[in-house]
């Protein structure tokens, strides 16, 4: 039976390459500069860096100490601490699964741009672009599920590429790609952060992020935002990390990888949007467009406002511009394997199927759930989903394994098995971190997010 060996990394660097390539994604380009704009710029650094440090790597440890420690899939070591506890493990995995349905599709469109980039084939009105031609198939709603046919085509495209690289080898397909892309994708940011900072009215924006607003750090909701975005950033509750990490051969040092993952995680995005915000000071010198309605949420300013700013750029935009949507693309694909990988190991391993078999079953199925996106309905579904990604799914993914590994299992094992080759040793405080803290700061973020929604 094909399944019967266990993969494993190759190397360390295989491991920590695909961990840091399932962190970036379309979350550290698009998200985190609003984020960070609308929490106090400069000042929304403590309490990024302290939700960091005592809830992201925290929560990390976790994930790592169990993958490690039970050397199987989610479901599997959720049936050795309890039997009854698998189908919440399988929950998790339909959750994972849903998150990729529709997150490919951001990637596709993302696809889309790096074609239209070229010729700025978007016009010169953008928003119309985006809302009509992009992603409905006609003015008029001829029908609600009016196939797009070059987004189909598109999310048909990204799910064959993602089904090729998981349905390999572990360190052929998935170790390979993250070690191919991901000093790409670096490579990328320092060219666009470079260029950028060359810009006439870069410190317009960039001034930004080192300008502290001391009130915010006053205002919980600032907290719950830093909070919220590590575990986005981190994609921490889908039990990614504890995949990777089943992977890992004798002897990994776990405390020290997750702190190189964490850092260049963070590192990356706060680099990165030192571009983005000079790229946005250009816009705002060039246009007199204020800067703050230029920092919009995800999508509208990967797809909006950016190509508005390449508009004007200049023939630098020929270069530049591809090179953004590129980065986006690389970045979104290593997030893409990760969410696959934990869907389809789950499977391979519960019903002894090939890596294959499993990844194939996932990604068919996947793609059929991904053509609901890619209808004349498709940007107001994706909306849903990702509300309910971002509000819901990845905390209750949180607290579920908080609650699990911290109060149902013994949570000294895993103090043990982390401690066992790691350099930095933790201890009573990750415990009481894991049982105490993080529940309820999850709770905090919905009590939050209950009471802005009826407000
Ligand atoms: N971390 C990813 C990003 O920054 C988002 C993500 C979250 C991906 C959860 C997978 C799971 O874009």
């Amino acid at each position: 039976m094909a399944s019967s060996k266990r993969s494993e990394w190759n190397n360390n660097v295989a491991f920590v390459m695909a961990m840091i390539g399932s962190a970036i994604g379309l979350g550290n380009i698009c998200r985190f500069p609003n984020v960070l704009y609308s929490n106090g710029g400069g000042s929304f650094m403590i309490p990024y860096i302290v939700s960091l440090f005592l809830l992201g790597i925290s929560f990390v440890l976790v994930e790592y100490a169990v993958g490690y420690r039970f050397k199987s899939s989610l479901s599997k070591s959720l049936y050795t601490v309890k039997s009854k506890l698998e189908p919440v493990a399988w929950f998790i995995s339909f959750i994972v699964f849903l998150i990729t349905t529709y997150y490919i599709c951001v990637v596709a469109w993302d696809l889309i741009y790096v074609f239209l980039s070229f010729t700025k084939a978007w016009g010169s009105n953008p928003d119309l672009f985006f809302s009509n031609n992009v992603l409905q198939a006609s003015d008029s709603l001829s029908g609600i599920f009016t196939i797009v046919p070059w987004v189909f085509i598109s999310v048909l495209s990204i799910w064959l590429v993602s089904w090729f690289i998981v349905q390999r080898d572990l360190n052929e397909g998935i170790g390979k790609v993250s070690q191919i892309l991901l000093p790409i994708l670096c490579l990328i940011v320092v060219v666009i952060v470079v260029f950028s900072l060359s810009l006439p009215g870069a410190s317009i924006g960039y001034t930004q992020i080192f300008t502290p607003d001391w009130s915010a750090l006053a205002n919980l909701n600032v907290w719950l935002a830093a909070f919220g975005q590590i575990i986005f950033s981190l994609s921490l509750g889908m039990s990614i990390a504890l995949t990777y990490a089943s992977y890992l051969p004798e002897g990994a040092k776990l405390t020290d990888n997750a702190l190189i993952v964490a850092f260049s995680n963070s590192g990356f995005e706060v680099f990165n949007s030192i571009g983005i915000f000079s790229i946005l000071g250009f816009m705002t010198l060039s246009t007199g467009i204020p800067f703050n309605e230029l920092v919009t949420e995800g999508t509208g300013l990967a797809f909006v406002v950016f190509p508005k700013v390449f508009n004007i750029m200049g023939p630098w935009a020929t270069v530049i511009a591809p090179l953004f949507f590129l980065c986006i693309l690389f970045a979104g694909i290593t997030s893409v394997m990760a969410l696959l990988e934990v869907v389809s190991y789950s499977i391979s391993e519960k019903f002894d199927f090939s890596r294959r078999k499993s990844a194939t079953i996932v990604c068919i199925s996947g793609f059929c759930i991904s053509c609901l996106f890619t209808t004349s309905s498709g940007s107001m579904l994706l909306g849903i989903f990702d509300g309910f990604l971002n509000n819901f799914a990845l905390l209750f993914g949180v607290l579920l394994e908080c609650i699990i590994f911290g109060w149902i299992y013994k949570f000294d094992n895993l103090i043990d098995t982390l401690n066992e080759y790691s350099t930095i040793k933790m201890g009573k405080l990750w415990k009481t971190v894991i049982k105490y803290i993080l529940p309820f700061c999850i709770f905090g973020l919905w009590a939050q997010g209950v009471y802005s929604t009826l407000l």
